[in-house]
């Protein structure tokens, strides 16, 4: 059976449900998975997958440092290793090309990381009183949504919860990176 690490990094929860999200597709292909959050800064030895995945939240433009560190180890990896990236963020729904040049092309070109496959998946906001988001975070997410709103017509709740992620994007990402780990002769396709 494929071994397959999904590794996160995440501030308000966004990316995490995500990676779970994605875990339990894996599991349904017939891939032992482990999940990892990285802010517990857990021992990972890439010798032991056949995959590995790690995803990140943005906030002003950066990855967590978890993520980022774990980015960086992935330029190691055993060539053997299948790998897959995702960042979740809002700017993908305005300007999507831009968000995959410079999250994703330009973050893995400068950590000197080929991937397999790599994503820039639209997240949530979220202003409810359930709200991991401090004070000084909700009025800087304001004033983007603000010219958000102004460019792409989409309206930001500022009392509830936003959540823009795009569950069937999501599932195909897990489903390919799936098929990547799986032995032609084992694949059901
Ligand atoms: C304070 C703050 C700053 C943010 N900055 C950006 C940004 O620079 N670019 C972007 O695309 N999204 C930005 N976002 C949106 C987040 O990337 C989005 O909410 C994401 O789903 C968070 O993922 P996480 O919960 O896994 O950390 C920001 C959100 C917050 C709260």
């Amino acid at each position: 059976m494929p071994r397959v690490l999904v590794a996160y990094g995440s501030r308000y929860g966004t990316s995490e449900e995500i990676a779970n999200h994605m875990a339990t597709i894996l599991r349904e292909h017939d891939i032992e998975v482990d999940v990892a959050d990285l802010r517990s800064r857990p021992s990972i030895d890439l010798e032991n997958y056949d995959g590995i995945i790690v995803g990140s939240g943005i906030k002003v433009g950066r990855w967590t440092k978890e993520a980022e560190q774990l980015l960086k180890e992935l330029a190691g990896a055993p060539s053997k290793v299948k790998i897959g990236v995702f960042v979740s963020c809002l700017q993908v729904l305005t300007n999507p090309e831009g968000t995959h040049s410079s999250y994703l092309d330009e973050k893995l070109k400068k950590m000197g990381v080929g991937a397999d496959i790599g994503e820039a998946f639209s997240g949530k906001i979220d202003f409810s009183s359930e709200s991991r988001m401090g004070m000084l975070d909700k009025r800087m997410v304001s004033m983007a949504a603000k010219e958000m709103e102004q460019k792409s017509g989409i309206e930001i709740d500022r009392n509830g919860v936003n959540d823009f992620r795009d569950w069937d994007a999501i599932e195909t990402f897990a489903r390919t990176f799936a098929a990547l780990c799986t032995p032609s002769e084992n694949r059901a396709d």
